[in-house]
């Protein structure tokens, strides 16, 4: 029978399939070929398939945490947070902080700041970028690997 908590968790799965998934092809797919451009040209790019997706991800990241808060407060395992032994509900939660704040604060707020910089040095935000996403998309991979074997029992 449905229940409220397995919708919790089939939304919470989808929202994270679509979020680390466009993460995923944007580090592995777009910022490689971008990358066969100049830094200019390839900026250009990357900001093109990011506006687009940013758009879409303002939808997907509050949703996986609000499923995933919501699985939290139904099965009342607040105290995992502070147990080693479920290291991957603080990586879930760190991971999304970072993506929200990004996504809703460092993005718009500093626009400007972040245009002027890649403008200025095109060729070093691209490294930085590509650093960034590299960086984020091990982070999820590892974040992925932990909870579906961490909520599966693998750790006990
Ligand atoms: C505020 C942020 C988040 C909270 C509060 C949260 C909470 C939860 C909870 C309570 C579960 C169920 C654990 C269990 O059944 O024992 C879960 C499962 C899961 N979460 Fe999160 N999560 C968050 C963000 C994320 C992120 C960022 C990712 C991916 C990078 C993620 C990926 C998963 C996966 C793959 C599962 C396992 C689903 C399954 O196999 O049944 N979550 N999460």
């Amino acid at each position: 029978m449905l229940d409220d908590l397995l919708i919790a968790r089939a939304l919470h799965v989808l929202a994270v399939v679509h979020w680390i998934g466009g993460v995923g092809f944007v580090t592995l797919v777009v910022l490689p070929l971008a990358s066969s451009r100049p830094a200019v040209e390839a900026l250009k790019l990357f900001e093109w398939v990011e506006r687009r997706f940013a758009a879409q991800v303002r939808v997907s990241i509050p949703l996986a945490g609000a499923a995933g808060l919501w699985m939290t407060y139904r099965m009342d395992v607040w105290e995992r947070f502070l147990d080693p032994h479920f290291w991957w509900m603080a990586a879930m939660a760190a991971l999304w902080a970072v993506f929200m704040t990004m996504v809703f604060v460092v993005e718009p707020v500093f626009h400007r700041e972040l245009d002027a910089f890649a403008r200025k040095d095109p060729a070093g935000a691209l490294r930085r970028v590509i650093r960034a996403h590299v960086v984020l998309l091990a982070l999820a991979a590892l974040t992925v690997l932990g909870a579906v074997a961490g909520s599966h029992g693998f750790y006990f």
